[in-house]
């Protein structure tokens, strides 16, 4: 008799084939031109799911698919909602990649492609131990129910408006997503908290038309000015964000978590040359990991505005803008923060100067506690899976989804990451070590059984 386990290594380079297949799908939710692409995404996994005989429904909404599968044969055994998200991020700058996003390719030991961790790689390990399961035991430990959706790199708007409408169909007893990293090569990690985030674009419009710099320059306000000093005026010297009542819902961090956060093997000085700076800032008092996973933050993600060409032009431009967001911690409310935000751009906004801020997605972060049943039982599967305890993080991104599966449906949710930190999500060159791919195929075995062994809640 083959178990799942040495199912799963019997087949690793054919899981490995099938991965390939749908990392050059070239899924960009982002992107209208895309839109066909990402729905044979939505498709090819459906299939996938079909040929395991799961119950699949393939979901649609005014944006892109979602993909629901089931199988609910362990009945008195509890039921993990395991979600995961087929959608990508774009892949430009494209000259900077080494082999095209969408053509994988392995080279040293990983996978390139655009979405290899994130998080269409992560997110095939659950199906490849489940398909493990099947074609050995012909079960499954308990009930497994994927939620895969098409829209987590641009919001989750549509699955929010899902779940809310099918909080009993969706009825689970946890929630189970890869999409996150590991600390270290080698040092596992299970995430018990992320970030939310803020997302906006701030437009300013000046003159009706672009103008000379020398006749006009001193008396009508440039746009291009304003933006600086606006977006600069949203930080102090000591990194402290400025809009007013941004921090009112930030619960200071205990002495134990700061304890913790400083325990872990964190180097410092590789982190800053890893991305090639001498050095960082960041909120005055806190270390940098406090800073990326504990403390909200600012960052402008682009900013245009005036002459872009070659050499000098003496221009006032009558336009200019920026895309910015906050990444914020538990408790603190995106819809109030925006508010707040609104309000103080339009009282600094100057004479001449009309603006528009545009609010794109928004999303609480979250914190899970670790006190649950649910984590011991990850971390003996990842122990079983990886070799290793894992270490218990915090990620400074976000996966708007989590919040809801708490709010909507009672569900803490285990973050088992299964990449790198340089696993370069969102960046050229995008990878997935091949063996986290089948370590985490192995965790993910193991964790259906460690599931069972807790039993149903009810
Ligand atoms: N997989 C990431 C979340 C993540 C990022 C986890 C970094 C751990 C470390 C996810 O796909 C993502 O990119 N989320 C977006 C959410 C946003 C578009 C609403 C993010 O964090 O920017
Ligand atoms: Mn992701
Ligand atoms: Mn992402």
């Amino acid at each position: 008799m083959t178990t799942p386990f040495e199912y799963a290594e019997q087949h690793a380079s054919r899981f490995e084939e099938e991965l390939c297949d749908w990392l050059r799908i070239p899924s960009v939710s982002a992107d209208d031109a895309h839109r066909d692409d990402v729905r044979r995404a939505a498709v090819w996994v459906a299939q996938q799911f079909e040929q395991l005989g799961l119950q699949v429904e393939q979901i649609e909404t005014p944006g892109h698919p979602i993909v629901l599968a089931e199988w609910l044969g362990a009945p008195g055994a509890p039921t993990a909602l395991v979600y995961g998200h087929y959608d990508v991020q774009p892949p430009d700058p494209l000259d900077l990649w080494q082999t095209p996003p969408f053509e994988p390719t392995r080279r040293d030991g990983n996978i390139y492609a655009r979405g290899a961790t994130d998080d269409k790689g992560q997110a095939f390990t659950h199906i490849k131990s489940v398909e493990a399961w099947l074609r050995t035991e012909n079960r499954l430990p308990i009930n497994v129910r994927f939620l895969i959706e098409g829209e987590e790199e641009i919001g989750s708007e549509h699955l929010f408006a899902y779940i809310a409408d099918h909080r009993d169909r969706l009825r689970s007893d946890v929630a189970v997503i890869s999409d996150t990293s590991q600390f270290a090569p080698g040092v596992p990690a299970i995430t018990y908290g992320l970030r939310g985030i803020c997302y906006y674009e701030l437009r300013l419009q000046g003159p009706s038309q672009d103008l000379h710099s020398g006749s006009f320059g001193g008396a009508i306000t440039n746009p291009a000015n304003v933006l600086a000093t606006m977006l600069a005026a949203l930080v102090d010297d000591h990194g402290r964000i400025q809009v007013p009542g941004f921090y009112d819902d930030v619960e200071p961090p205990t002495d134990e978590e700061r304890r913790q956060l400083a325990a872990l093997p964190f180097d410092q000085s590789a982190f800053f040359s890893e991305v090639g700076v001498d050095g960082g800032t960041g909120e005055e008092g806190y270390t940098t990991l406090e800073r990326r996973w504990i403390r909200p933050s600012y960052d402008v993600n682009g900013l245009w505005g005036g002459y872009q060409g070659q050499g000098a032009k003496t221009v006032l431009p009558s336009k200019a803008g920026a895309k910015f967001s906050f990444r914020l911690v538990p408790r603190q409310n995106p819809a109030k923060i925006t508010a707040a935000l609104r309000k103080m751009l339009e009282s600094i906004c100057p004479p001449g100067i009309r603006m528009q801020l545009i609010d794109f997605h928004g999303a609480p972060g979250v914190v899970v506690p670790l006190d649950s049943p649910f984590i011991s039982a990850a971390a003996t599967a990842i122990e079983k899976g990886f070799g290793r305890r894992p270490v218990f993080i915090r990620e400074g991104g976000s996966i708007p989804v989590v919040s809801v599966f708490h709010e909507e449906l009672g569900l803490d949710t285990l973050l088992l990451g299964w990449g790198q930190s340089d696993d370069n999500m969102h960046a050229p060159n995008e990878k997935f070590s091949l063996a986290d791919f089948h370590r985490g195929i192995l965790a993910s075995a193991h964790l259906w059984e460690e599931l069972r062994r807790l039993g149903t809640s009810g």
